[in-house]
């Protein structure tokens, strides 16, 4: 598809498909619908009078051969009320176009921005165009298999050219955002068997490569000379071997100390010796969304072009029971040198971050930022809704609910209590990996925390906002590459803490 941006009138637009925004509660006496009226000869006003469009939240209203333009098409997209428009608005009103039929087999559809100014829109439109229309067919055979049909042509149309160059750049930052969040999204809809430990470091490489950053693959002789012993405990019980992906972009000053990501690379969660239920273990598939984020995140900001210098960690793993498997009631030596007591072999990811964590101080970092699917317990915190946060450092934890308002990837902070870090406290050894079930999100955090630096740290908890259940207007059933969005806007906006 390709991408063009022009300053036109409505009605001088010849392009298959035209789209258009309308708020809830705008007036057709306000200057912007007056507008868009007079351009349809008044069929914006008929349609308002009949009832049948009002622009909720949502809602579209379709007209074919719309008087007064040369657009075959003309689609109305509902804002909601006025008041109430955030960047969001854009991205889920062309989400929910993006999945029209009409416009999937127009050859060219141009977006009409008239009245809207705000670059912001212009970025998150496109995002949602694409985040909504995202598809995997890459499994598929015969007819179904293939791309889904889209324009070859999109346009981005202002009413002024002194918002073209704001326009283009907004897009191609939108597109370049976009397209990050949907490798997430394809790498953990990934099935495991396609996406081994080995696997999963070859194609980090080849990805790197292609973006020009640094990438170094530990295997697991090299990961036992680091004395990772969480990540070999868990390992253990597979026959996959684990691997440790470490990816450096260096966007800043040469001297400047690194932010260092850390994500959960579980390529598939059985939960190990302590098996999980039957009922929706295929999605443990998705236990590796973590470093699919920091992966992305790395990729994304070298893209970007962001100065700052990142170190992406990536524990890569699979927990399977087998006669090799780690047992509850073992003791492991980790990284660190503190000593775990295994409740639970399904308590896996804490086991891997540890040792990530702890490694991540070898890069003497400015902070440290990792991503999970750690806890089922997120279920009942925030549910599919919002991720829950932790960490020790108020300032990073402020700045990623910031960012969080800006990217729609909604977060919320849990505190660290002593309460729970007493909770993860063994009598036979230093700590238990499971506290039991109270607070089973906040006390994975707390666990985490004993292997954390004299460094700002924050944890961002994924399950459940890694995966929709039923469809959102720009994001589709399946897996949702929730945090990349989010952690680039941090990025973005980093200065020192
Ligand atoms: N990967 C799971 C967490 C998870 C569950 C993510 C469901 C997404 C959906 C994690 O490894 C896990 O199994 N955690 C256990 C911890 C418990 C044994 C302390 C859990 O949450 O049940
Ligand atoms: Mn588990
Ligand atoms: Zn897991």
């Amino acid at each position: 598809m390709k991408y063009e941006y022009v300053a036109t009138k409505l009605a001088e637009l010849t392009d298959d498909i035209l789209v258009c925004f309308l708020c809830e509660t705008e007036k057709l006496s306000d200057k912007r619908l007056r507008a868009l009226n007079e351009a349809t000869e008044g069929a914006l006003e008929r349609m308002i009078a009949s009832g049948e469009f009002t622009g909720a939240k949502g809602t579209t209203a379709s007209f074919v051969n719309p008087p007064g333009l040369q657009t075959n098409h003309l689609i109305l997209a509902g804002l909601g009320e006025a008041g109430k428009l955030t960047a969001d608005s854009f991205r889920q009103a062309i989400g929910t176009i993006s999945r029209l039929q009409p416009l999937k087999h127009a050859r060219s559809a141009a977006i009409h921005f008239g009245g809207f100014t705000d670059r912001a829109n212009y970025q998150t439109a496109i995002e949602g165009y694409l985040l909504g229309s995202f598809k995997l067919l890459d499994y598929k055979t015969g007819d179904d298999a293939g791309e889904d049909p889209q324009p070859t042509r999109l346009r981005f149309a202002v009413d002024r050219k002194q918002s073209l160059p704001g326009l283009r750049a907004s897009v191609e930052r939108g597109v370049v955002i976009a397209e990050g969040q949907l490798l997430v999204r394809r790498l953990t809809q990934t099935p495991s068997n396609e996406l081994t430990p080995s696997l999963y470091a070859r194609k980090a490489q080849q990805l790197a490569r292609k973006h020009g950053i640094k990438c170094q693959v530990l295997d697991e002789t090299a990961i036992a000379r680091e004395k990772m012993g969480g990540l070999l405990s868990v390992a253990k019980g597979s026959d996959e071997p684990p691997r440790f992906v470490i990816l450096k972009y260096n966007g800043g000053r040469d001297k400047t100390r690194p932010v260092v990501l850390v994500g959960k690379g579980v390529t598939f969660d059985s939960g190990g010796i302590s098996l999980k239920a039957g009922l929706n273990m295929h999605e443990m598939k998705q236990d590796m969304a973590g470093s699919a984020v920091i992966l992305s995140t790395l990729l994304t900001a070298a893209r970007l072009n962001l100065k700052l210098n990142l170190v992406g960690l990536m524990p890569l793993t699979e927990n399977m029971p087998s006669g090799h498997a780690t047992r509850p009631g073992d003791i492991i030596t980790m990284r660190s040198g503190k000593t775990v007591e295994i409740i639970n072999t399904d308590a896996e990811g804490r086991m891997i971050l540890a040792d990530a964590l702890d490694y991540a101080g070898t890069f003497n970092p400015q902070a440290v930022i990792d991503a999970a699917t750690l806890t089922g317990a997120s279920l009942y915190v925030l549910g599919y809704a919002g991720a829950p946060i932790m960490g020790n450092d108020d300032n990073l934890l402020n700045r990623i609910v910031d960012a969080a308002d800006e990217t729609a990837e909604r977060v919320w902070p849990l505190p660290l209590w002593d309460d729970f870090r007493e909770q993860m406290k063994s009598p036979i050894a230093d700590l238990v990996n499971s506290g039991g079930r109270p607070a089973g999100t906040a006390a994975a955090g707390a666990f985490l925390e004993y292997f954390v630096g004299d460094w700002p740290w924050a944890h961002i908890d994924l399950a459940y906002v890694d995966l929709e259940p039923k469809g959102r207007p720009y994001v589709p059933k399946g897996a949702t590459g929730f945090g990349l969005r989010l952690l680039i806007e941090v990025l973005s906006r980093w200065r020192k803490l």
